[in-house]
């Protein structure tokens, strides 16, 4: 055995607590794979005399997480804090003197991933983060590690718990947004301000960071077109229902067909029944990635919660401590490929247009027109009811989702269209 790997745990809520708990109950299995013990130096927390009812001694807690980065005797910082400050500063300070760094924080690394590279790279230290994306799912050493012979062309994932819990109870009960963010809230799926999850910020972060690593390329939130499900109508999930479909809230990454650009993008979309993704229900997660020589990929598992998060974490303490104890480093940034982040707007999609028209001569002329006037080739066209109550489905090839956006704006303009009731992509073969 090599002398103890001294680690830092800045944070100690839903995943820091889980942290210490399995280092507590598994640190003989732990120090056995690393070859070395691991101690705890130090926990730093906002509210020190907080009741964590936790296997640690109360003299470990801290509030001054800057004097616990710097001591001399941390090997490790684990980084479960989250936010930007001063998560960001304080694994900078660990980086920039060759502390490696765990970190679950997705929002940082989305928003600041390229100076938290740059100082681990400076400092020669590792930073790890598979609990930033999908949580328990091992998916960013995936990418990062095991494909990266490979050429990946896309990444299709369920990354956020919170939202697909929400639309799997609309698909299930016919209820709406509101009613089933009502029982995502009861029952602790939902926090009391869901607007990261169900504006689609946190998938926005998740697909920045698989997109990244995927395409070896730096990619930041800011740069993910991001809708949320709010807008999402129990029409909506009926109408999916009829083609054989389901909504999610996608994150899609994809090389552009030149393969010189890479769109990502966040989005509530239909999938067909029997696309993979489509059964992952309830608060899981998935991730669904297509490589040249690999194939089709798919990652499955929980998202989210203290222990699962905490079992990403403690994968990657295991990894940079074996690699301090060996003296090695682990992987570190690939954005070689600099891909070029392409706009919404020149992203190929699908879309799924819900109109309600009047049933009478000439209108489905009108409608296919306006479709025709921006090159946008419809693949089905289906009417349901008549008289005053009919309604027209299209589903329309692939096009840029620009030209498909202006076919809508000129639908709602047509005399022929009383209300264009839903708009949806789709994605994957319907049908
Ligand atoms: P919590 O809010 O439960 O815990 C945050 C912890 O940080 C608390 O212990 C808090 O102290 C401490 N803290 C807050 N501000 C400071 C500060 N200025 N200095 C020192 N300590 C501070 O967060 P989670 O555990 O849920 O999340 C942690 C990270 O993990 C985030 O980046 C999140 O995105 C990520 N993550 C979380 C998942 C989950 O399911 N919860 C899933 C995947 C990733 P105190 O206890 O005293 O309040
Ligand atoms: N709030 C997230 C979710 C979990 O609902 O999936 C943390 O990433």
């Amino acid at each position: 055995m090599s002398a103890p790997v001294r680690v830092a745990l800045l944070g100690c809520g839903t995943v820091g607590g889980q942290v210490v708990r399995l280092l507590h109950e598994h640190g003989d299995d732990l120090a056995a794979r690393i070859g070395a013990p691991v101690e705890l130096a130090g926990i730093a927390v906002r509210r020190p005399q907080r009741d964590r009812d936790l296997p640690v001694d109360d003299a470990l807690f801290t509030t001054d997480a800057a004097g616990l980065v710097s001591r001399v005797d941390v090997d490790v910082v684990i980084e479960v804090i989250g936010g930007i400050e001063p998560a960001r500063s304080l694994m900078l300070s660990a980086l920039s003197r060759g502390v490696s760094v765990v970190t679950a924080n997705k929002a940082l690394l989305a928003e600041d991933g390229a100076t938290l590279y740059d100082a681990a790279a400076a400092g020669g230290a590792d930073l790890y983060f598979e609990a930033a994306v999908a949580g328990a799912i091992p998916i960013i050493r995936p990418l990062r590690e095991s494909l990266t012979g490979d050429r990946v062309h896309r990444v299709l994932g369920i990354v956020n718990g919170t939202t697909n819990f929400i639309l799997s109870r609309m698909d299930e009960t016919g209820a709406g947004f509101a009613e089933s963010l009502e029982e995502a809230t009861a029952l602790g799926y939902a926090e009391a301000d869901p607007t990261a999850d169900v504006e689609g910020f946190d998938a926005a972060a998740k697909a920045a960071i698989l997109a990244g690593l995927a395409f070896h390329t730096r990619v930041r939130a800011a740069d993910v077109h991001r809708e949320g499900i709010t807008d999402v109508t129990a029409a909506d999930v009926a109408s999916a229902q009829r083609m054989g479909c389901v909504v999610k809230l996608l994150a899609i990454a994809e090389r552009t067909q030149d393969g010189r650009g890479v769109a990502v993008r966040v989005h509530p979309a239909m999938i067909p029944r029997t696309h993979p993704l489509a059964s992952v229900g309830d608060a899981f997660n998935a991730v669904f990635v297509e490589a040249e020589a690999a194939g089709r990929l798919m990652f499955y598992g929980r998202g989210a919660g203290g222990a699962p998060t905490a079992s990403a974490v403690l994968g990657d303490l295991v990894a940079v401590a074996r690699n301090r104890v060996t003296g090695a480093r682990g992987t570190g940034e690939s954005s070689y490929a600099d891909l070029q982040v392409v706009s919404m707007g020149q992203t190929r999609t699908r879309y799924h247009v819900s109109l309600e028209v009047a049933d009478k001569a000439g209108v489905l002329a009108d409608v296919a027109n306006a479709f025709a006037r921006h090159d946008v080739s419809i693949r089905t066209v289906r009417q349901e009811g008549h008289g005053d109550d009919a309604t027209l489905v299209c589903v329309t090839h692939e096009a840029t989702d620009a030209a498909l956006s202006a076919t809508v704006e000129e639908l709602r303009g047509l005399d022929a269209v009383r209300a264009v009731a839903s708009v949806m992509r789709v994605e994957g073969e319907t049908a």
